[in-house]
């Protein structure tokens, strides 16, 4: 039976005190809910926090993951954060390719692609997104464009390592909008996506996968959306500042 999953990604958000205390916060309302032994928490906060939310969780149920990875070996590359220093804090996720990343900075599929396999060979998950731009999907593109991205960013993977990856679908239409794809447009392209993982794969390891949704999911909507056969959890902006939105909506299966 593959994951269920709700990750937080922060982005660019909270001070040192701020965080301290939210991830405290989650910690806390943690231990006030039962969560299902099939669902995964993540919280993914900016790379200053990382060491902090590890403590978190070391002593809690929730599991922690970077928001980028560099596509390089160590070295000089300022700025730069690599999957060996993050394996070495033992994280176990990272999220690479949001549609952030490859709108502001102009990262490819074919970048994306590396950053996949440096993950991958230090035992790190990827959370793979994808997704179309609003001019995409009022064209009818939006099945071609994350075709080409599941395609050119995970394609090369064998049987076993695409069975360490979760993808994110995240239409870019959706993203900080408050727009939620409906739930049948989130099932139509998650069983797309696991209809091209079949083809490449097979329907038994496509089955393995978990697809997540993210796109102005909150606790109103999460509950019809994850209710989708292909829908196995979210990808969560905005919602996951809050503890009480995150984890009521890690209540949503
Ligand atoms: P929002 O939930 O704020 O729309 O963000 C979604 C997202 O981009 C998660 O990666």
């Amino acid at each position: 039976m593959r994951k269920k999953i709700v990750a937080g990604n922060w982005k660019m958000n909270k001070s040192f005190e701020e965080a301290d205390e939210l991830i405290s916060d989650i910690q806390d309302g943690l231990e006030k809910i039962t969560l299902d032994r099939n669902t995964l928490l993540i919280v993914c906060p900016p790379f200053p926090y990382l060491e902090m939310a590890s403590d978190y969780s070391s002593e809690s149920y929730f599991l922690v993951g970077a928001q980028d990875v560099s596509a390089n070996d160590n070295g000089a590359y300022t700025g730069e954060v690599s999957a060996s220093m993050l394996q070495s804090m033992e994280l176990p996720y990272c999220i690479v390719g949001h549609s952030e990343r490859r709108a502001y900075h102009h990262e490819t599929d074919e970048l994306i692609a590396r950053k996949v396999d440096q993950l991958l060979s230090h035992d790190i998950k990827p959370i793979m997104c994808c997704g179309e731009v609003l001019a995409e999907r009022e064209a009818g593109q939006q099945f071609d464009v994350v075709r080409r991205q599941i395609t050119d960013g995970l394609f090369h993977l064998d049987n076993d390592q695409i069975q360490n990856v979760v993808i994110a679908y995240e239409p870019v239409w959706a993203i900080g909008t408050g727009k939620t794809a409906t739930p049948e447009q989130a099932q139509e392209i998650h069983a797309f996506i696991r209809q091209l993982l079949a083809e490449k794969y097979s329907a038994k390891v496509a089955d393995t996968i978990s697809i997540l949704y993210g796109g102005s999911c909150k606790p109103s909507n999460a509950r019809q959306l994850f209710a989708n056969p292909d829908v196995d959890g979210g990808l969560i902006g905005g919602a996951c500042l809050n503890a009480d939105d995150f984890l009521a909506i890690a209540q949503s299966f």
